[in-house]
């Protein structure tokens, strides 16, 4: 594949400036529903007149809905920022979902990064897996091994769901390995799974704590009453939607749902 260093750097910067928020739930009826919000340009110019970020601003007419297509026939459909290579959202029609998130952290960080810009490939790209795995991948349990065990350049949180009861997962990445995989177990009371830029067994950093009110609307949400515009409810509720928020995509894998809807965040609003 052939990519001009501007893309190469955009990439980059992609893969370090993104902040999110996945959820994947599951309802009564063992229906699954995957949601994110996609918070893009920490740290690159807040704009004080208008109190927005500056790159937030400029990506979001940036943001398109994909569907790549074999023989006249969807294979997968994605929600992307234009100009990107790799895959941000995507749904296999019938099979499964999938959102990455970033993952910040200190060990083994971006080294791999750096190192790919010197000349040094080894492992890959986030998102270029997450695209392989939605062009080729033919089933949950397929795709979750592959996204637990391809070494990669940087950690990453990968959040899938399949397209039944139980298919539902976060997997917490290392470079190397998958450190955890929580999964979905509504006999035990598990109906959702969700994932923001920090590893569940650690508390979030207090100025960005966006877990902890995501699981309070969705545990007042009940599992009964699960469905796309609730989850879409969940994503609206600040800090989780913030000035950093770019869009909130919502997925219905029975359905062949994808719907992506550009986001601006009324103050007060959080610039995070
Ligand atoms: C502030 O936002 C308005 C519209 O949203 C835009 O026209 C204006 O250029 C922005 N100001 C700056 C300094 O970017
Ligand atoms: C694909 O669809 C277009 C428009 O519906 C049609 O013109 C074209 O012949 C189709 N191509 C194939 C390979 O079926
Ligand atoms: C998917 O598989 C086909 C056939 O093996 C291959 O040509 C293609 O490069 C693969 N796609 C990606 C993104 O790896
Ligand atoms: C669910 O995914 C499996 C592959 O894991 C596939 O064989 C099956 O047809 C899918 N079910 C539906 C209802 O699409
Ligand atoms: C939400 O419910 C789960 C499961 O009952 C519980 O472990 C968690 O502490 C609750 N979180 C919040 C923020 O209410
Ligand atoms: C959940 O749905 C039930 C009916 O199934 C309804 O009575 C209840 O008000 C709903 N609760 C919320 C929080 O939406």
């Amino acid at each position: 594949m052939l990519i001009s260093g501007d893309v190469v750097i955009f990439n980059v910067f992609y893969e370090i400036f993104t902040v999110c928020t996945s959820i994947v739930a599951e309802d009564h009826t063992g229906k699954l529903y995957h949601a994110r919000n996609l918070d893009f340009g920490l740290f690159l110019g807040w704009d004080v007149k208008n109190s927005t970020w500056m790159v937030t601003q400029k990506l979001k007419p940036l943001m398109v809905s994909l569907d790549f297509q074999r023989n006249n026939k969807t294979v997968f459909r994605s929600a992307n920022l234009a100009g990107y290579v790799g895959m941000v959202s995507g749904i296999k029609p019938g099979i499964f979902t999938l959102t990455m998130n970033e993952r910040f952290s200190i060990d083994g960080g971006y080294i791999g990064v750096f190192e790919w810009i010197f000349g040094k490939r080894d492992g890959w790209w986030m998102s270029f897996l997450t695209r392989t795995v939605l062009e080729n991948g033919t089933s949950y349990e397929e795709v979750k091994d592959k996204l637990a065990n391809t070494r990669l350049l940087a950690p990453a949180y990968f959040i899938l769901a399949g397209n039944k009861s139980g298919q539902g997962c976060v997997i917490t990445r290392s470079r190397t390995a998958a450190l955890d995989v929580w999964n979905l177990d509504t006999k035990n009371s598990i109906w959702y799974v969700l994932e923001t830029n920090y590893d569940r067994w650690k508390v979030p950093l207090v100025v960005d704590d966006r877990r902890t009110p995501a699981m309070k609307c969705l545990n007042k949400t009940l599992q009964e009453n699960v469905s796309l515009p609730n989850l879409y409810n969940v994503l609206s509720t600040k800090p989780i939607l913030n000035k950093l928020t770019v869009s909130t995509t919502l997925m219905d894998v029975s359905e062949n749902v994808m719907e992506t809807y550009l986001r601006d965040c009324p103050n007060p609003c959080s610039p995070w």
